[in-house]
């Protein structure tokens, strides 16, 4: 492992006292969900182009189509468990060095792990919910999941105003939530220290939140296996298992506060 890299990161992290962490599919591949672009990953299995929000919109088959991919992927992520990267996150949340956790993931797992709900900004949404495309109604996951099963709905549709439902999560070509944008570009902008896990950064606008905070006067710190279109705006990129990665930062951490 790059033991330097992590000293580095641990002595960055002593110093600072705004921390954003911003993590992508990468943080959850160690507890058995599987990213999007890595080999094997989601965008090997499914045709990315027939899961736009455009062509859920426009006919039943592509409706179809999604809410198959969505029911497939489940199972991986609700029998899912936190690993250490993301109790690493909880512990610099616990140490009150943790402005926000923005995530591009929709598994759950960041809540799963203990993170602060309220300090969780969701950019792509979540598979725990159901909304409706048309009135905005949301219910919790399984009511409609369940209803599927018992009635053999493939399908669903709004029992309100007769709209197309799906899962909460934003697919390409739909606008991400203004508001949890809006915040998480500006905790970007305001804080001291900007760690990236786990992301190709390869999805925009959530791929330029490094870039705002650097233009806010933040250090940049990458954990990731692969390159991204951004390493060269980082001042450290440690390459490795984020797991294992994020739990020696915290073991470097903790021995200073012990000295
Ligand atoms: N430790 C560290 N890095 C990892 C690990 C791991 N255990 N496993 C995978 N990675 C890295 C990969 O090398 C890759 O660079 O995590 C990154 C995951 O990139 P993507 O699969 O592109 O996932 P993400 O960046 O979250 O994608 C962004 O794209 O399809 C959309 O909505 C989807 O939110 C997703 C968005
Ligand atoms: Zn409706």
């Amino acid at each position: 492992m790059d033991d330097e890299g992590i000293k580095r990161v641990a002595q960055l992290m002593r110093s600072a006292r705004k921390i954003v962490v911003f993590t992508g599919a990468g943080i959850s591949t160690e507890s058995g969900i599987p990213d999007f672009r890595s080999p094997g990953g989601i965008w090997s299995q499914y045709n990315q182009d027939d899961l736009t929000y455009q062509k859920f919109r426009s006919h039943e088959k592509y409706r179809k189509l999604y809410w198959a991919y969505d029911r497939a992927r489940y199972p991986a992520m609700s029998d899912a468990l936190p690993n250490q990267a993301h109790e690493a996150i909880v512990e610099i949340e616990r140490s009150g060095l943790l402005l926000a956790l923005i995530t591009q993931n929709i598994d759950g797992l960041h809540q799963k792990a203990g993170s602060d709900p309220n300090k969780i900004y969701e950019l792509h949404g979540t598979v725990k919910e159901v909304t409706c495309l048309d009135c905005s109604t949301r219910w919790v996951r399984e009511e409609i999941t369940d209803r599927m099963d018992r009635e053999g709905i493939e399908v669903p549709y709004c029992p309100h105003c007769g709209g197309p439902l799906k899962c909460a999560t934003i697919a390409f070509g739909q606008s991400l939530p203004a508001e949890v944008l809006e915040k998480s570009f500006a905790y970007a902008r305001n804080c001291d220290l900007f760690l990236t896990i786990g992301s190709s950064l390869v999805v925009q606008p959530a791929a330029m939140l490094p870039l705002e905070a650097k233009r806010g006067g933040a250090r940049l710190v990458l954990v990731n296996l692969s390159t991204t279109p951004y390493d060269q705006a980082m001042d450290i990129i440690v390459r490795g298992n984020a797991g294992p990665v994020m739990d020696s930062i915290m073991t470097e951490l903790r021995r200073f506060s012990d000295e």
